[in-house]
């Protein structure tokens, strides 16, 4: 059985987020598409919602997103929240979560949690307005412990490979605050202060990369709103977040 801080994370988030409460579930399908439910039937309240178990969770692009019950960590966290520019917003979350859990994390834009060149976690963003009011819906998913590959050409990172003690609860205890902060600034100020501190953690940077939607080239970073600037054949291109995948090349694949 794990052991959710549920008390301690509502001590630390609560100043923060006037309302905010924690629930913790043992099963549902997904926890977005719980917050999804809940916004169309008026609930916008600060809320952490925590799945012990999902059975039908999704990532992004239309994709399942796996999870084993006690061997992962998914939440999602569910706020008012009216920014004047979203862009670059999953760039944001991914830099908190990663600086928050260990130094050696990286990001593979536009928000996989990345270590060693495997995918440690990944971040699902929605948006709903009831009633005029905005509210976003941030799904995280991480894993803590390693499972097999299951059909995948690399099989996961998992978070005790970085931090061996590492629980689910433990986890989300040491993110939620600092995703918390980095949601309220982002409102007022966007993604532009945080470019530089992304840069650090970018594991795309300088790589020969292509996208799902044909295009190859070399990543040169991401720019203030968080688009990734890519050299191709053709010129600069600025990707956004919504619409594509990237995925470097393989060191036997010639770009
Ligand atoms: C991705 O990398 O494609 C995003 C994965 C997001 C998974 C999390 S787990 C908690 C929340 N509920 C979901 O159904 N998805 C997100």
């Amino acid at each position: 059985m794990e052991h959710w801080p549920a008390e301690s994370i509502w001590e630390q988030v609560s100043p923060l987020l006037p309302g905010f409460t924690v629930e913790v579930l043992p099963e549902i399908d997904s926890t977005n598409t719980e917050f999804m439910r809940r916004a169309r039937a008026g609930h916008t309240e600060p809320t952490l919602l925590v799945a012990e178990r999902q059975t039908a969770g999704r990532g992004r692009l239309g994709r399942p997103w796996q999870s084993a019950a006690g061997d992962s960590l998914t939440f999602s966290l569910g706020l008012p929240f009216s920014p004047k520019d979203w862009s670059g917003l999953s760039l944001a979350v991914g830099l908190a979560v990663a600086e928050s859990l260990h130094p050696d994390i990286g990001l593979k834009w536009p928000n996989d949690l990345w270590w060693q060149d495997r995918k440690l976690g990944g971040i699902l963003i929605e948006a709903a307005t009831t009633g005029g009011r905005s509210q976003v819906v941030i799904g995280i998913g991480i894993n803590i412990r390693p499972r097999p590959a299951e059909g995948l050409s690399t099989p996961p990172a998992a978070l005790t490979e970085l931090w061996p003690d590492a629980t689910a609860g433990t986890a989300l205890l040491r993110l939620m605050p600092m995703l918390v902060r980095t949601l309220i600034d982002f409102e007022q100020q966007g993604f532009a202060p945080l470019q530089v501190r992304y840069a650090h953690r970018d594991v795309l940077r300088g790589r020969e990369v292509h996208t799902s939607d044909g295009l190859s080239g070399r990543t040169l970073g991401v720019g203030p709103t968080g688009a990734l600037r890519l050299q191709t054949n053709q010129g600069e291109r600025a990707l956004h977040s919504n619409e594509v995948s990237v995925r470097p090349f393989e060191p036997n694949e010639h770009p």
